[in-house]
């Protein structure tokens, strides 16, 4: 008896859950899900070769030389670089005195350190040190907010690390500033770029806060000649940040490639050393009786007792 009520339970029950899968399908077969503006008109970023791509690349340091300077005279106005020091610029070619104008002159590098005055103890700011780290354009978030629309430049340090498609998605977003297409409104009459947003297809949401920072051939004056182009612009300054994010990629390349080497010659020493450690067992001298009289015999032969 109580077998049949406890069967009778599980039946109504299997039976409530079977109902409610039914109705979930039904409903979102009936009832799909609208799609998306941000679904469909997102692009993967473009496709950008960088000299430090690969298992052996190298950064190109005169187009690092080039993409700091973007940044500086560009986007240091918004972002932040605090991971980076002056001195860590030795990496892309300059000499102590030059790092030591560029973080000190006010020339270059216009935003002040701040400081106390070691006479009165006030707050105040002085020049930057090759020590110091790159200083930030705002002194907080609320500072960098209200200087944006309420909209927040990340730090650059090592945003190719954190966006997917690293320094090509840098690249894409700088060179990817375009009028909303027409097909997009027609489709989705209600995604239209809020004010002071700007529709960008490589941006997640399509519509960024960030004015589009690279407008025009010339924008910044190159020292080796190199026309300024924007697209050559946004690849400089996004080689920068791959640097930037990865300093330590050529030394990491180095070690790996003298790894591999090491591991290479070691396999075949090992390799080596086994064929020669079990010739004897596997090749006896005139021997024809069975394995183990094999071995007794050359453990004897070597003078173990056995
Ligand atoms: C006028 C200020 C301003 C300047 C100049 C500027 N940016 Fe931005 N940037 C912003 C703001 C604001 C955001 C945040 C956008 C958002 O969240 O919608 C942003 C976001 C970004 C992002 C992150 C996008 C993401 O995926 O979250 C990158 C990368 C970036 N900027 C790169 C640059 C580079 C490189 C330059 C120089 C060539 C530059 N920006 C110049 C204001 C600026």
């Amino acid at each position: 008896m109580v077998r049949v009520i406890a069967f009778v339970v599980g039946l109504v029950f299997a039976g409530v859950l079977l109902i409610s899968l039914v109705t979930g399908v039904a409903t979102y077969v009936s009832n799909k899900p609208a799609p998306l503006a941000a679904e469909e008109f997102h692009l993967k970023p473009k496709s950008l070769h960088l000299a430090s791509d690969g298992a052996f690349g190298k950064f190109d340091p005169a187009q690092l030389q080039r993409g700091l300077q973007v940044y500086t005279e560009v986007c240091s106005a918004c972002h932040s670089l605090k991971l980076v020091s002056f001195r860590d610029l030795k990496a892309l070619g300059y000499n102590d005195a030059e790092i030591k104008a560029y973080a000190g002159s006010g020339k270059e590098w216009k935003i002040q350190v701040p400081s106390i005055n070691p006479e009165t103890g006030e707050a105040t700011t002085r020049k930057a040190l090759p020590s110091d780290n790159f200083p930030s354009p705002f002194p907080n978030e609320i500072a960098a907010r209200a200087a944006n629309n309420n909209a927040l430049p990340p730090d650059l340090s090592l945003i190719t690390k954190s966006r997917e498609g690293g320094g090509a998605y840098v690249y894409s977003l700088l060179t990817g500033f375009q009028p909303q297409p027409a097909e997009l409104l027609k489709k989705f009459p209600d995604a239209k770029t809020p004010p002071n947003l700007h529709y960008n297809p490589y941006f997640a949401n399509l519509n960024i806060a960030m004015p589009p920072p690279l407008t025009t051939t010339g924008q910044v004056t190159y020292a080796d000649g190199t026309p300024a182009t924007v697209d050559q612009m946004a690849k400089d300054v996004a080689a920068f940040l791959v640097w930037t994010a990865n300093p330590e990629l050529e030394r990491r390349h180095s070690a790996g490639l003298a790894v591999s080497v090491f591991l290479l010659v070691a396999t075949i020493l090992g390799f080596l050393a086994y064929k020669q450690i079990w010739y004897e067992v596997k090749h006896p001298v005139g021997d024809t009786g069975s394995n183990q009289t094999k071995i007794r015999r050359t453990t004897a032969k070597r003078g173990v007792a056995g």
